[in-house]
């Protein structure tokens, strides 16, 4: 009986703490749908990739310094977003969870009236939050049409019902040109490793397992390819949810925890092998898929794609369901991409659809997966092993 009673007392105090019985926090994420609409989009897509990843030449991503460039041209970038809320009372804002950077910044109460993407979004008044704490720094974060810049803050940051304590972020005084201006996210939550954050700052998913606000610390994303505003899929904090996914994960280990960098056995395409051993970033702030040059010129013949001035390669639509699979190899399993997933419909400079593929340039030696592969495939990005995981989504 007072065994049952100890039991039952452990159960309450357990119901209590966020943190016991393994406890996984759901963040609704809104898809902006028909985001991809213009081929001039997907163009400013392409170039804010190349930026953000810094990709001059054939530059090793482990060899430079830490991810101090970053962008985000359009809504190609910011499909998915999701709420937080920072300070004590929360202000809500609207966020894009990126895995491939490391940062948290919102705009600041402070910027300028001029600043038209600013003013568009909820900004942060640190002046009406009991918690916040000043830090005096300044940050700044450079994209391809400007920099990102303020200060930065220290402050609670509440994520579904997880709170964390004494996160630093950035509050930004100034976004540069038109990048943020249309955006369904006010800021960034970057869920990178802090060997790419700006001044090296503990990014808000190692304070969450540092304070111990999950079991496990494992975040994970289930993105809807289809989804709506109100359903875009979901992004779980401290686990993976089984429900979500097909069969099991397949896990194999980061290469180099700054991105989540991982090793890419294999590419094959109609069943013929076209590159081994390659290196890979997991990248939910991008929809593309971009290739290592050899590869991207491949794949987009091996498709019969049409190449353009601007480095993209048309395809023709009503011969879409003949193309091949393409078969990425991770960890000894196959993760194919139909057509349907790789090939996107864009409106034409003259209103006229046009069939595009996914495959973009970069002009690196490594691959950036995106939506279309993690929208395709759930994700579990296991921080605590340095590992992460991918089974086909449900
Ligand atoms: C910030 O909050 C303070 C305190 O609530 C308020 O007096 C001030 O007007 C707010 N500033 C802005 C720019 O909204
Ligand atoms: C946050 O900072 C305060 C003041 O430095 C400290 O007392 C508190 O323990 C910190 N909380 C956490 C969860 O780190
Ligand atoms: C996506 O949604 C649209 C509108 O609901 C529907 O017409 C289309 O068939 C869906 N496509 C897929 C691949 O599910
Ligand atoms: C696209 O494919 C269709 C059907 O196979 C063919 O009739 C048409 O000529 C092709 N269009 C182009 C631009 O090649």
């Amino acid at each position: 009986m007072q065994c049952l009673l100890w039991l039952l007392s452990l159960w309450i105090l357990c119901l209590l703490w966020p943190g016991c019985l393994g406890q996984l926090v759901r963040i609704p994420m809104q898809y902006q749908a028909s985001f991809m609409a213009s081929r001039r989009q997907h163009r400013a897509g392409r170039s804010s990739l190349l930026a953000k990843y810094n990709v001059v030449g054939g530059q090793d991503i482990t060899s430079r310094n830490s991810g101090a460039t970053e962008t985000l041209d359009n809504r190609l970038n910011l499909e998915y977003a999701g709420p937080i809320s920072i300070g004590s009372p929360g202000q809500p804002f609207n966020m894009l969870f990126d895995t491939g950077s490391a940062n948290l910044w919102v705009p600041s109460a402070e910027c300028s009236a001029k600043n038209r993407a600013c003013q568009r979004h909820h900004r942060y008044n640190s002046s009406a939050s009991s918690s916040y704490v000043p830090d005096g720094r300044r940050f700044a974060i450079a994209y391809g049409t400007g920099s990102l810049s303020g200060r930065l803050a220290q402050d609670t940051v509440s994520i579904g019902q997880l709170v964390v304590r004494n996160q630093t972020f950035g509050m930004a005084m100034h976004e540069p040109g038109s990048t943020f201006v249309d955006t369904n996210f006010a800021g960034i939550v970057g869920l990178g490793f802090r060997a790419i954050a700006e001044h090296r700052i503990a990014p808000l998913f190692e304070s969450m397992c540092d304070q111990h606000l999950v079991d496990e610390c494992v975040f994970s994303f289930y993105l809807k390819r289809n989804g709506s505003e109100r359903m875009g899929g979901e992004l779980l904090f401290g686990g993976v949810d089984k429900t979500k996914f097909v069969g099991s994960l397949t896990y194999v280990p980061l290469t180099h925890a700054g991105y989540w960098q991982f090793r890419l056995d294999g590419l094959e395409v109609g069943g013929t092998i076209i590159s081994q051993n390659r290196q890979a970033i997991a990248d939910t702030g991008t929809s593309l898929l971009a290739a290592p040059p050899r590869e991207y010129l491949i794949i987009n013949s091996l498709l019969g794609g049409l190449p353009t001035s601007n480095n993209e390669y048309l395809l023709n639509c009503s011969e879409i369901d003949k193309l091949p699979e393409i078969v990425f190899i991770i960890g000894g399993q196959r993760f194919g991409l139909q057509p349907t997933d790789y090939v996107m419909s864009v409106a034409n400079d003259d209103g006229t659809t046009i069939c595009l593929s996914a495959f973009t340039l970069m002009d690196a030696e490594f691959w950036i997966l995106g939506d279309v592969f993690i929208g395709r495939y759930y994700t579990a990005f296991d921080a605590g092993h340095r590992q992460i995981g991918f089974a086909p989504a449900a």
